[in-house]
């Protein structure tokens, strides 16, 4: 009976393209879903495999697209991109062309001096890596993970150039980058006749940074913008009111989300919120997900969801992504408090 189960195939949902919105990233030829799933948390070795396995499910069944990932994603580090390789090999096996899968290189990877950062040596060696851990040929996205200051912004590109031109990235993308740096990596690429499709910032009605200069210079020069954390790690839900729940990134020892996080002007700002998502019939998780769809400049919004309930939910936010100017006002309001 247990052999038979663990044979049994997934077969993805026939109708998964009728309720996804797609939204053009900037000028490319591209579509990304309003919702793509990241698999920063939840989908590493030391996580519940049947519980991700369904989120996993439940997502391509949905209509996304679109999974992101970065070479130390997961715990260990590299476990989210080889646990998905067993899975696209296994059930996903046939739907690879139905997919945009992004990783990135930046952040400190393996030991020593090139295994971080912004050099040629490291951002080759890792997309390598990656392709390896995931089982494929080529990633549709190769991110530069974060600018780095002491490495010249040339190199950086030629490498994300050379990984382009191999054919193992289809693709290329920028995170965490200012304003300034976004514009010169987009003028060099532009130099080499590569387009640079994409910006991954961190951007939620709590987390604001790219409305200062960034998204105009995505907007002026037609770059995709995909913003991640949209409910900043978890806090823009209902979850942390009264106390911290034992299954709640904060209560992970690997999460990235700590308890001085949840400042009391943190609770306190997320309570008037969540008055404005219940006026508006939402949960606050889908108020912060559809609060960014409002806006243009967003190609999609990059979730991660813990549980298949938890993606159903946000996958919800698309019934409603209009905000009156009242409520926008208001939104802004309660967001300079903290
Ligand atoms: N480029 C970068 O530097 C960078 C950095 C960070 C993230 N990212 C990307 O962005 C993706 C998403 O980031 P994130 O995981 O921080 O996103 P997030 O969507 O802001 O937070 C996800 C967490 O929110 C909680 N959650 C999700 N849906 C919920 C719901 N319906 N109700 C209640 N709680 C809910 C879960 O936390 P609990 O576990 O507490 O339930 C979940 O793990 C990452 O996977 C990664 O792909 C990129």
């Amino acid at each position: 009976m247990l052999n038979f189960f663990r044979t049994v195939k997934y077969t993805p949902n026939e109708n998964r393209y009728d309720a996804m919105k797609y939204r053009r990233c900037g000028s490319s030829g591209i579509l990304l879903p309003a919702i793509s799933l990241g698999l920063w948390h939840n989908f590493g070795d030391n996580d519940d495999k049947k519980k991700y396995k369904k989120v996993l499910f439940e997502a391509f069944d949905s209509g996304i697209t679109h999974f992101d990932f970065a070479n130390n994603y997961g715990s260990p580090p590299g476990s989210a991109e080889k646990n998905f390789g067993k899975i696209l090999k296994k059930n996903f096996a046939g739907y690879r062309d139905e997919m945009i899968i992004s990783t990135k290189a930046g952040y400190g990877m393996w030991p020593g001096p090139y295994g971080e950062w912004g050099s040629r040596k490291y951002l080759l060696a890792s997309l390598d890596q990656s392709l390896q851990r995931l089982g494929a040929d080529y990633v549709d996205i190769f991110y530069s993970h974060r600018f780095d200051p002491l490495t010249p912004l040339e190199e950086t590109m030629e490498a994300l150039s050379s990984a382009y031109h191999s054919g193992k990235t289809l693709y290329l993308g920028i995170s965490n980058y200012g304003p300034k740096e976004t514009m010169e990596a987009y003028e060099i690429l532009k130099r080499k006749g590569i387009p640079l499709l994409i910006h991954q910032p961190r951007y939620s009605i709590l987390y604001r940074e790219p409305e200062s200069g960034l998204l105009d210079v995505l907007k002026d020069n037609k770059i995709g913008c995909i913003s991640y954390s949209p409910l900043a790690q978890g806090l823009l839900t209902s979850k942390y009111l009264t106390h911290i729940p034992k299954d709640s990134r904060i209560a992970n020892p690997n999460g990235y989300l700590k308890e001085k996080d949840l400042t009391p002007s943190v609770v306190k700002t997320i309570k008037k919120l969540q008055k404005i998502a219940d006026q508006r019939g939402q949960s606050l998780a889908q108020m912060a997900v559809s609060w960014l769809l409002q806006k243009k400049e967003i190609t999609s919004v990059l979730v991660g969801a813990r549980t298949q309930q938890q993606l159903q939910e946000l996958i919800r936010a698309l019934e409603n992504i209009e905000f009156s100017e009242m409520e926008l006002t208001k939104i802004d309001q309660i967001r300079s408090g903290i």
